[in-house]
């Protein structure tokens, strides 16, 4: 059996958490391929509602083995509470495995983000301070801490003093902030180590074996393609890779062995943090999207900004990412518009734009074009089936589907595993 890749097709937040935790009891493997504890998936079981952050969304599932693979990076303090947090209430967390490659974030890491944050003032990213940018930077400069390092201490100690040399100067004489002591960081990551330690795999080895014994690997991106380093709306991104191809370097598996690439759509647009959006609403629209939408970051706790579908968006995300197929999720959100507008092209500089424009400042300038469709007010959250739906709302589905160019294979018309129409079957 094949591997599926379940990726963001926006700015995230699009409903990932529950897209996976609803194919988390048909698959055998979830697994986070990049990011870290910046994404904040929320997945609502019957009365109970999980919040997570750094875990696969399938630990929900007791069949499914979650894993870490090597392109995430890790802040062991926010996984141990995040695993005691699942385990006080029941959720059996022993299987989870994580990539012995994977980077670590330090307590200097989430510093840096703090602070430079901070330093860049009105153009600041607007990160979740989680250290994600630093740690990644560290990754790439060669001076990072992987989770096998726990398990050297001398090994250990030369890389920690290796990297906060230069950390050290820039905190104390750019940022006028206390040295970090390398004793003091190395005592507190020697203190996960045991409690790591049964987690620790080479998980890359445990997929590849998987795959080949037929068993079903699903790969759960964090974040979206719109906030990918290479493909989003740099500098306004993430630092890693959620689009697709992030599956393969993230989790050390080929392109080969990937048949099916799940885009995570939602029926409207929503983006936390700075960075252009071109149809971002600053009306009674917007703040009822968000009002309805529940649109507050499960991380950061910020608003999200809100906005229409955009069709330009949603073709990028065909594109770059090779998707078979589309979720489409929060229909329900946009039930008692009498009309609903959906961006099917920018204007920029007066011209027509029918795909995103490679440059970023045409980008920062796009003023949507809009279509109007019917909305429908009758409500849609007992919906089974695509028949159930009123045909407005059917309309628009298949309005999205023709404009973004894969089929919607699912619809989400509420945040419980079962308030979900299957069109087409995605196993
Ligand atoms: P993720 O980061 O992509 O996993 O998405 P988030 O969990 O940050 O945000 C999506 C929010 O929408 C969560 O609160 C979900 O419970 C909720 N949600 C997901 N699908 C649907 C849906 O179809 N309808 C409604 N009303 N809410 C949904
Ligand atoms: P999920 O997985 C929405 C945004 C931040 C910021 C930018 C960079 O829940 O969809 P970072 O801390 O990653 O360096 O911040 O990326 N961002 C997200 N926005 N959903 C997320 O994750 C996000 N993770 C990061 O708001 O603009
Ligand atoms: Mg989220």
């Amino acid at each position: 059996m094949p591997a599926l890749v379940l990726l963001g097709a926006q700015w995230g937040d699009e409903g990932k958490g529950k897209a996976t935790d609803l194919l988390g009891g048909s698959v055998d493997y979830v697994v986070r391929y990049q990011g870290g504890n910046n994404a904040g998936h929320t997945v609502v079981v019957g009365d109970q509602k999980y919040a997570l952050h750094l875990l696969p969304s399938g630990i929900l599932s007791p069949g499914c083995t979650p894993v870490i693979g090597n392109g995430v990076v890790v802040d062991p303090s926010v996984l141990f509470s995040e695993l005691s947090g699942l385990n006080e209430r029941g959720v059996d967390t022993s299987k989870l495995l994580i990539s012995s490659n994977a980077h670590i974030i330090t307590p200097y890491n989430v510093t840096v983000d703090k602070v430079t944050e901070r330093f860049l003032g009105k153009r600041k990213i607007g990160t979740t301070g989680r250290g994600i940018g630093p740690t990644y930077a560290d990754k790439i400069n060669r001076v990072g801490i992987r989770v096998q390092d726990l398990y050297d201490e001398s090994i250990l100690t030369q890389k920690v003093e290796a990297a906060l040399d230069v950390k050290n100067q820039m905190l104390t004489k750019l940022y006028n902030r206390r040295a970090i002591a390398t004793g003091q960081v190395v005592e507190e990551l020697m203190g996960y180590a045991d409690k790591l330690a049964p987690y620790v795999a080479d998980t890359v080895l445990v997929l590849n074996q998987a795959l080949d014994d037929d068993k079903v690997v699903l790969f759960e991106g964090g974040q979206g393609t719109l906030l990918d380093i290479d493909h989003g709306t740099y500098p306004f991104v993430t630092s890693s890779n959620p689009t697709a191809g992030g599956a393969c370097t993230g989790a050390g598996v080929g392109p080969t062995k990937i048949s099916r690439v799940i885009g995570i759509l939602k029926a409207y647009t929503t983006r936390v943090g700075a960075g252009p959006f071109p149809t971002e609403l600053f009306d009674e629209d917007g703040e009822a999207l968000r009002r309805i939408g529940g649109e507050r970051g499960v991380t950061t706790g910020r608003d999200r900004r809100c906005g229409w579908f955009d069709a330009v968006i949603a073709r990028y995300a065909t594109r770059v990412n090779g998707l078979t197929d589309f979720f489409l999720t929060k229909l329900d959100v946009l039930t008692g518009w009498e009309e609903i507008p959906v961006c099917v092209a920018y204007e920029i500089d007066g011209r027509r734009v029918e795909e995103l424009p490679y440059s970023q400042s045409d980008f920062h300038h796009a003023k949507p074009v809009y279509e109007t469709l019917p909305g429908w007010s009758e409500d849609i959250t007992k919906a089974k089936s695509f028949s159930d739906l009123p045909k407005n709302a059917q309309a628009y589905v298949r309005a999205l589907e023709e404009m973004s160019g894969a089929p919607i294979s699912a619809i989400g018309v509420g945040p419980g595993r079962d308030e979900t129409i299957e069109i087409n079957s995605f196993l």
